[in-house]
């Protein structure tokens, strides 16, 4: 899987290239990253890349000549990627979403800045609007880092075993309890069931843990 992105800032994209679960795709070649700098396409010295909103108010807006530049120089190479911009008006991450994004071969996240891009950029060079939720973030930049890891260990090959399906989410679950030695802490045992060596028993506790933890924690997902 390709994920291009466009950013100012593409130094933060370390966090996840670097170090942890997405770090080692890209060594193992299962995941590229490639962050292109706005800016670069900038057709001014200062190497500005927005101005000040028509009809006033307050903050700038990212404009549109250098996003569609640097959108065409992407898909000279990658004709097929899906344009996702990072947006709180998008259509709400979930993990269906991510199973969705996840068969795609490539994808350029844009990643907005100030009061966001314009308008003529949504309506014209994307393909797919996508939010982390209901809330305001200052940039795309962790909302694109969200969806890539969402995706990444989706991606076979990624985790080393499939424990990603038994994840919170896949089935409309929240994934069971976890527990890790020792048998006992201040007085707390681990349920006898994980210590009786009985796979098909240990299976049906984890199954039912799970019913009646969504059940408890999120009965909507029940619903679907
Ligand atoms: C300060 S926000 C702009 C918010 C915009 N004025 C609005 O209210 O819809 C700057 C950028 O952060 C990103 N962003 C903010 N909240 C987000 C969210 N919930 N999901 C995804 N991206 C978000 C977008 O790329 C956005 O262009």
């Amino acid at each position: 899987m390709q994920f291009n992105i466009i950013t100012l800032f593409p130094n933060m994209f370390s966090a996840i290239s670097d170090e942890g679960v997405i770090a080692r795709a890209i060594k193992k070649s299962i995941i590229s990253i490639k962050t292109w700098q706005l800016r670069d396409f900038s057709d001014n010295q200062y190497k500005n890349v927005d101005d000040k909103p028509y009809g006033g108010g307050a903050g700038m807006v990212m404009q549109v000549k250098p996003i569609r530049d640097c959108l065409s120089e992407i898909k000279q190479d990658s004709p097929n990627t899906k344009v996702i911009y990072l947006s709180p008006q998008g259509r709400k991450l979930n993990q269906q979403l991510v199973e969705e994004l996840s068969v795609l071969d490539s994808i350029t996240f844009l990643c907005g800045r100030y009061e966001g891009i314009d308008e003529r950029v949504i309506e014209n060079d994307i393909d797919m609007e996508v939010s982390i939720g209901d809330y305001v973030i200052s940039g795309g930049e962790l909302a694109a880092m969200v969806l890539i890891d969402a995706i990444g260990r989706r991606l076979s090959g990624v985790l080393g075993n499939e424990s990603s399906l038994k994840d919170s989410f896949v089935n409309n679950l929240l994934d069971h309890p976890h527990y890790t030695r020792p048998e006992v802490v201040d007085g707390q045992r681990v349920p006898e069931v994980l210590l009786s060596g009985h796979q098909a028993k240990i299976d049906d506790w984890r199954q039912a843990q799970s019913i009646e933890k969504t059940k408890l924690k999120r009965p909507d997902l029940l619903d679907d």
